[in-house]
C-alpha cells in the first residue's frame, strides 16, 4: 500500500474517459489500497481512481466510519434533492452547494469479484454521486448554479494550487456538463 499525489484540478486525467474493470486480480486489490489509504491521509470522506491517475472505474469512501469501494458501480439516484456544501480533494479548500439526490442505489463489484449493493443516503449519497461523476469525468463545479460555477472558476484560479497546476504545463479545461443534475440518472 502507498500513498499517491492527489491530481489537481487542471490535470487532463480529471476530465478523460475511464475503462471498466475487466481482472479482479492482486492489481486491482492494490489499487483499491492506495485509493483508501491515500484517501485516509488526506483525509477525504471519497476518491476516484482517475484523481491518482488510473484511468479505472474504481473509486473508495471513507462515511459514518464506514470504509468502502465499488468496481465498476452504476447509479439509481432517487427524486428527492438534498442540498449542502460539497469538496473535492482535486480542489484543495473550496467548498460549494452543490445539489444531490438524497437517495441513491449504487451497484457494483467488491474487490473479489463479488457483486455488491450499496444504499445511501445525505452524505453517503452524495459521495456516492460525487465519486461516480469522477468516473465520467464530470467533477462537482460542473453541477453547480452558474452563478456559483462562475464565482468557483475565479475562487479557483485565484488559488494558489492551480498555479502550481499550470506551471506544470496541465492547461486547465472547465466541462460543462450536459446533464441536468434534477434529472434521475446519471
Ligand atoms: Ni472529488
Amino acid at each position: 500500500m502507498s500513498i499517491q499525489p492527489i491530481r489537481l484540478f487542471g490535470d487532463p486525467v480529471l476530465v478523460s474517459p475511464t475503462s471498466p474493470v475487466v481482472d479482479f486480480d492482486k492489481e486491482l486489490r492494490t489499487l483499491v489500497s492506495d485509493l483508501t489509504e491515500t484517501m485516509l491521509n488526506a483525509p477525504g470522506a471519497g476518491l476516484a481512481a482517475p484523481q491518482i491517475g488510473v484511468p479505472l472505474r474504481v473509486f473508495v469512501w471513507d462515511v459514518d466510519e464506514a470504509l468502502g469501494h465499488l468496481i465498476n458501480p452504476s447509479l439509481d439516484l432517487g427524486e428527492e434533492i438534498q442540498d449542502g456544501e460539497e469538496g473535492c480533494l482535486s480542489f484543495p479548500e473550496l467548498r460549494y452547494e452543490t445539489p444531490r439526490s438524497m437517495k441513491v442505489v449504487a451497484k457494483g463489484w467488491n474487490m473479489y469479484g463479488e457483486p455488491v449493493v450499496v444504499e445511501g443516503s445525505e452524505l453517503l449519497a452524495r459521495a456516492l454521486q460525487h465519486e461516480n461523476d469522477h468516473l465520467d469525468g464530470i467533477l462537482f463545479i460542473d453541477r453547480l448554479s452558474t452563478l456559483d460555477r462562475k464565482i468557483a472558476m475565479k475562487e479557483i484560479r485565484e488559488s494558489e494550487w492551480f498555479g502550481t497546476a499550470i506551471s506544470q504545463g496541465r492547461s486547465p479545461r472547465i466541462k460543462i456538463s450536459p446533464h441536468n443534475p434534477f434529472e434521475k440518472g446519471l
